[in-house]
């Protein structure tokens, strides 16, 4: 019955339009590859397909491929993808500190150490300070005897925080500070773009390319911070106990595209941090699961759901 059903097809390479539709599509993808690839001199990455890229991160490396997509987590009795913050500082370890990926065939460029972040976003500002066009509470139970006590002192329990209290209260500042650094509400920073083709680390950026600063491996480096995992907010303090300004710390981002609503939010989160450690004593209730600190990823990080006891003071 099959070769009956066969017996009327032709192998279409004998067919002249079919064959003529065949060499034309071939050139063109030919003609694509050719002007589409990547200039040399890029910084190293994973291979890129046509078309697609690293699209999905489906062609990276396989044991980064594995941890991206099961990665087991101790003490979650679960499992759950890498956040891509985590990916990319991961992709770090493999690539260097400044590596590329492709959207499509649009170069994508990681940067991963204070320095290339800050060779990039201040030194050569002029040219990565486009943008492409694309459309905490956990910590407060860690630390908090020495900013109760701070506040304590400072403000009392019956008047509420002003800004003015901000200069006085070092500790409390310094744990908001650490609390920064070890969150990073903008992982992955928000990205720019290069206005023109630029060197960087001897490698060729190509104008068009999207720059990614990975502020949480600049947070997480152990060549700046000592125990980076650890939550140690005396690491913005010096001897004396007054604030020490970190230039590697850099939750704002950094550069002529900084933050525009750095002050603000500093006020806000010192304002409300305050006032919470005023009024309430957080406690994780009796063997409760602590959630995992390396947050949920969306363009900014937000908590995984925990439980937490909040005792009036
Ligand atoms: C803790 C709170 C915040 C953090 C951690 C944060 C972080 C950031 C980061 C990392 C960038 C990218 C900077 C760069 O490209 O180098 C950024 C950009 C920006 N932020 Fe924030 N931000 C915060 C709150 C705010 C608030 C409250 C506002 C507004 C009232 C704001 C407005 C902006 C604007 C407008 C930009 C874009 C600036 C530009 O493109 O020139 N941010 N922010």
């Amino acid at each position: 019955m099959a070769c009956a059903g066969l017996a009327g097809w032709s192998w279409p390479l004998r067919d002249p339009v079919c064959c003529a539709l065949l060499a034309a599509a071939g050139l063109l993808l030919g003609l694509y590859w050719l002007l589409s690839r990547p200039p040399r001199g890029l910084p190293p990455g994973p291979s890129p397909w046509p078309l697609v890229g690293n699209f999905g991160f489906a062609l990276l490396p396989g044991p980064l491929r594995k941890r991206w997509l099961l990665s087991e987590r101790a003490g979650q009795g679960g499992s759950r993808p890498l956040a891509p913050h985590l990916l990319l500082t991961g992709m770090a370890k493999v690539y260097g500190s400044v590596f590329c990926l492709f959207v499509g065939s649009r170069p994508m460029i990681v940067l991963s150490d204070f320095e290339a972040v800050r060779e990039a976003l201040v030194s050569q500002a002029e040219v990565f300070s486009d943008r492409p066009s694309i459309p905490i509470v956990a910590m407060l139970t860690k630390k908090k005897e020495k900013v109760h006590a701070e506040i304590e002192v400072v403000t009392g329990r019956d008047r509420a925080p002003s800004l003015t209290d901000k200069a006085h209260m070092p500790f409390t500042e310094a744990t908001i500070m650490e609390v920064q650094r070890m969150t990073v509400v903008v992982p992955l920073s928000v990205p720019r773009m290069a206005s023109a083709t630029a060197v960087l680390r001897g490698y060729t950026i190509p104008k068009g390319s999207v720059i990614v600063p990975n502020l949480w491996s600049v947070h997480r480096d152990p060549n700046i911070w000592e125990r980076p995992d650890d939550f140690q907010p005396t690491r913005f303090l010096d001897e004396n106990g007054q604030l020490i300004k970190r230039e590697m710390f850099i939750p704002f981002g950094i550069g002529k595209r900084v933050c525009m609503g750095e002050q603000l939010a500093k006020m806000e989160l010192f304002l409300m941090f305050v006032n919470l450690m005023q009024n309430f004593t957080f406690l994780y209730p009796d063997n409760a699961t602590k959630p995992a600190m390396e947050g949920r990823f969306g363009l900014t990080l937000a908590p995984y759901p925990f439980n937490i006891i909040a005792l009036k003071r």
